[in-house]
């Protein structure tokens, strides 16, 4: 059986360290000009007309996978918030909450408001305070780059209280991440297609409490 454990992450503490000095030297400007520096462009498409294209199809995706759209999300991972306003935009009545590093909270919480939609926010070092009931788990392109023990304590302590779980990534951990959903929830679905707008080799997996 294949574990979390044995999957070497490569994206190690010097890579985030380099990571969040570049964030803190960037401005979250109100003019959201930060959406399209270099160092959001390392971690995430750009400029934001193309991130926005790519979130709003996540978002859509979402919304027609589920029959009963989430009422209430919890995204491991949601970089300054451009999934959390297409989802928004969708489902004005969600209550949505973003996990990330202390660093890249400053960007969404700006994006956010200029933006007119707000979000609960919790940085990774304080995740026990996010825990609880929530209709969607999601993770896109980013569980996969945390320490695995932080992937561990993120899947045991929320996905026994989400109803419906999505991981989407092109990491060797894709088949580990299948197991994990099945032992959680007794089914885990590879939603076959790659989204338009997104990386090609993307696999997004789906999961659901029945
Ligand atoms: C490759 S980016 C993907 C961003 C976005 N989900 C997307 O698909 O465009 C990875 C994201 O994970 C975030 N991240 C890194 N370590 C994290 C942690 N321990 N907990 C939550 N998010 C983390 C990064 O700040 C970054 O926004």
């Amino acid at each position: 059986m294949l574990k979390l454990k044995d999957f070497v992450v490569d994206c190690d503490e010097n890579f985030w360290a380099g990571i969040k000095n570049g964030l803190e030297l960037t401005e979250a400007d109100r003019d959201l000009r930060f959406t399209n520096s270099p160092i959001i462009g390392h971690l995430m498409p750009v400029p934001l007309e193309a991130n926005t294209l790519a979130m709003y199809q996540r978002a859509k995706n979402i919304v027609e996978l589920i029959a009963d759209p989430p009422k209430s999300v919890i995204e491991f991972g949601g970089a300054y918030g451009n999934l959390c306003l297409e989802y928004l935009k969708l489902q004005s009545d969600c209550k949505y909450s973003i996990v990330e590093i202390q660093e890249m909270l400053k960007f969404a919480d700006v994006f956010l408001d200029v933006n007119g939609k707000s979000a609960d926010f919790y940085s990774d070092t304080e995740i026990d305070s996010a825990i609880g009931e929530y209709d969607l788990f999601m993770s896109w392109m980013a569980i996969s780059e945390t320490p695995v023990e932080y992937q561990e304590k993120v899947f045991e302590s929320f996905l026994p209280n989400c109803k419906y779980a999505i991981i989407g990534d092109m990491k060797p951990q894709i088949p580990v991440y299948h197991e994990i959903f099945m032992k959680y929830y007794g089914n885990c679905r590879v939603i076959e297609e790659s989204l338009p707008h997104h990386h090609k080799n993307q696999i997004i997996l789906f999961a659901e409490r029945k």
